[in-house]
């Protein structure tokens, strides 16, 4: 390469054939005049020559600072902890060109990591081309947009043969995903008959899961995977073949006379086992052809094929399941490992804490989970800068934990050297983001307002707010104590660091009114997934926002939200409202009525009024609607609120039959 070696080094040698080393493993020794790294393996030697390329830090990858870069004198002897080390990049939802992948593979390749998983079918788009079916990318490869403009692309065989050669020559592995049975929505836009009605449908061009699956009772479905995946086969030397597996609704198969029939003929108790049935056959033709099976944690579902490789996503379990029946996992849970997800739910030291080994697994069944992947999966991330900003730096922390062993890593040490990688990633040309969330808060309801403390997420970050409201006209102003607040409108705050704006500006709305702090009683039960901070969530005058994972939402699943309030003391009451949230792709929809009843006593209560939706629960999009009673002032204590469920996810919608969530905040009393 260009580089110019330390002064007085004379010899560079790379050793790949020692005899007592294992794939990976490597040892690097940098003396006063000389570089020698040894392995067993061409693949340990450039591990070892990643690391080496590691302490060529700012200094070296600076043009002014060059001359003064030294390497340390060192000695490492190195090698992974785990042999499957990897990034599930989704080129469906959004298509990257070669040379965004290319880029990808340098840097997987400059961390360590050894596997590209590459998805590459998906409901919203088909991107390889297959000789055999050219519809696949004239049709499959395009979705119309809701503004009606074309959105695809695909790759050709050349591009993917070049991408694969280019990962070999750094040693990452490339493993194709072709999704089945589910998430097939754009091959079944190509090729209609692959479905169980045979009906023509578009290239999704929404996020969610759809009812559109491969019919399991129509042999022609496989004779077609089986073609795809010879031609799949053909461009990519993998061991592995990963088939998906995930989110299949089974509410085609339910209703399809061919898919009953053979649940009926190969003595399947379901549809479970049916998509078993599915997954079995498919991966005999890929052991048959010397390939190995990868599957989501849904292929536990109605029983293991025989040799297939679990890729745990759905929390660890499914991981635990495979390893304690001698199948091979990989994780990559929800709760570490989805880099779409945004840093408030995942930040780097999340990802740095992950274990791979659940501490429930015996330790004579941990040697099946071969390792994990950080997803990235892109609905949300439409172009290169956007992903490099979700990807970077969580994936250092991700390599980090994947090559190491626990006992060795410590985050203050590893956030420091983190610090020296922004240069290099900026000199790799990443629009790495931010390393967590700059504020978090904590709020504290009482009667006369919510008392909010900020907390930056580190020394250097400095925080500036003021308060929007209509009457309000306030200058921002620095942060340095608990702000109290007992207005409607806005708090806006602003971090900084190094005198620089830091992030986008935070906005949390408030509503101030006679219930905040008010006691709540739960006749039915809220998730503990969308918890809105437990009970007094409701009331704590702050309002959820458009983003239905910002903390605030209190969810419910499949059942009505059922509450009872307690004002105190009898108040003169004019009106009662609640907002609830739709996003009818995530299941979220607004309750088909909420009744409010009232009582001053909490023994006799009348039923006060009862408000229908106005916007009906087909609406896309994301919306918050007020369910409000306004009246003449009464005096009550006690409020009864029942939001009413539609309790399953209507026919018309892709995932038919679902529990249908209830998203609440807030209870506003005035
Ligand atoms: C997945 O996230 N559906 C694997
Ligand atoms: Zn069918």
């Amino acid at each position: 390469g260009p580089h110019v070696p330390q002064k007085g080094i004379s010899v560079i040698k790379i050793w790949p054939h020692s005899k007592k080393m294992k794939v990976e493993e490597y040892s690097l020794n940098i003396k006063n005049d000389s570089i020698i790294i040894f392995s067993g393996t061409n693949e340990g030697a450039i591990r070892g020559i990643q690391t080496l390329r590691q302490l060529f830090v700012d200094e070296f990858h600076s043009q002014e600072k060059r001359d003064t870069w030294q390497l340390p004198i060192v000695t490492i002897k190195d090698a992974p902890k785990f042999k499957h080390r990897g990034l599930l990049l989704d080129c469906s939802r959004h298509f990257f060109e070669k040379e965004v992948i290319k880029k990808y593979i340098d840097l997987l390749a400059f961390y360590k990591m050894n596997v590209l998983h590459w998805h590459l079918t998906e409901d919203q788009g088909w991107r390889i081309a297959i000789d055999k079916y050219p519809k696949l990318t004239e049709t499959g490869a395009w979705r119309t947009e809701l503004d009606s403009s074309k959105y695809g692309g695909f790759y050709t065989k050349e591009e993917i043969k070049e991408i694969v050669a280019y990962a070999q020559e750094r040693h990452i592995t490339v493993i194709p995903e072709i999704e089945l049975p589910g998430h097939s929505q754009a091959a079944i836009a190509a090729y209609p008959h692959l479905s169980c009605t045979g009906e023509q449908v578009d290239v999704a061009n929404d996020w969610g899961v759809f009812k559109e699956i491969y019919c399991a009772g129509n042999d022609s479905v496989f004779i077609f995977l089986e073609d795809v995946l010879t031609e799949v086969m053909e461009l990519f030397p993998s061991e592995y073949i990963h088939i998906g597996g995930d989110e299949a609704p089974k509410f085609r198969w339910e209703h399809c006379p061919k898919c009953q029939k053979r649940v009926k003929d190969e003595n399947l108790k379901n549809e479970h086992d049916l998509q078993s049935y599915f997954i079995s056959r498919i991966e005999k033709f890929l052991n048959k052809n010397g390939r190995q099976l990868i599957g989501w944690d849904e292929i536990l579902e109605g029983g293991l094929s025989e040799n297939a490789t679990v890729q745990s996503w759905r929390g660890m379990e499914g991981g635990i399941t495979a390893a304690n029946s001698g199948h091979d996992a990989i994780m990559s849970p929800t709760s570490h490992a989805y880099f779409d997800y945004d840093l408030k739910a995942i930040d780097l030291e999340k990802v740095y804490n992950f274990n791979p080994i659940p501490a429930e697994l015996a330790t004579d069944k941990q040697h099946y989970i071969i390792g994990g992947e950080c997803n990235m999966w892109t609905e949300h991330v439409p172009d290169e800068a956007n992903l490099d900003s979700k990807v970077f730096p969580r994936i250092l922390a991700m390599s980090e934990v994947l090559w190491s062993y626990p006992e060795k890593r410590n985050y203050e040490e590893f956030y420091n050297r983190v610090q020296y990688h922004y240069p290099i990633l900026k000199n790799k040309g990443v629009s790495y983001g931010e390393e967590t969330i700059p504020v978090t808060y904590f709020l504290k309801p009482s009667p006369s307002g919510s008392y909010l403390s900020l907390k930056s997420a580190h020394p250097s970050i400095t925080l500036k707010h003021r308060f929007n409201c209509e009457t309000c006209d306030t200058n921002f102003i620095d942060y340095n104590e608990t702000i109290k607040v007992n207005k409607t409108g806005s708090l806006q705050i602003q971090p900084y660091k190094n005198e620089k704006k830091y992030g986008e500006l935070i906005e949390l709305p408030f509503s101030h009114h006679l219930a905040v702090n008010s006691t709540v009683t739960y006749n039915t039960k809220y998730s503990d997934y969308y918890t809105a901070g437990g009970i007094e969530g409701l009331i704590d005058s702050k309002l959820g926002s458009l983003d239905f994972r910002d903390g605030s939402w209190q969810g419910f699943s499949g059942d009505n939200a059922e509450i009872t309030l307690d004002l105190g003391t009898i108040q003169e009451v004019s009106t009662i409202s609640t907002n609830y949230y739709q996003y009818n792709n995530s299941w979220i929809f607004l309750p088909k009525e909420v009744q409010y009843s009232v009582s001053s006593d909490g023994e006799h209560y009348i039923n006060f009024d009862s408000i229908l939706p106005k916007k009906p629960a087909e609406e896309r999009g994301q919306f918050i609607e007020q369910f409000t009673s306004a009246f003449e002032t009464i005096k009550i204590r006690y409020i009864k609120i029942k939001a009413v469920n539609i309790k399953n996810v209507p026919d018309w919608h892709e995932a038919a039959g679902s529990e249908a969530w209830i998203f609440m905040d807030e209870i506003i009393v005035k």
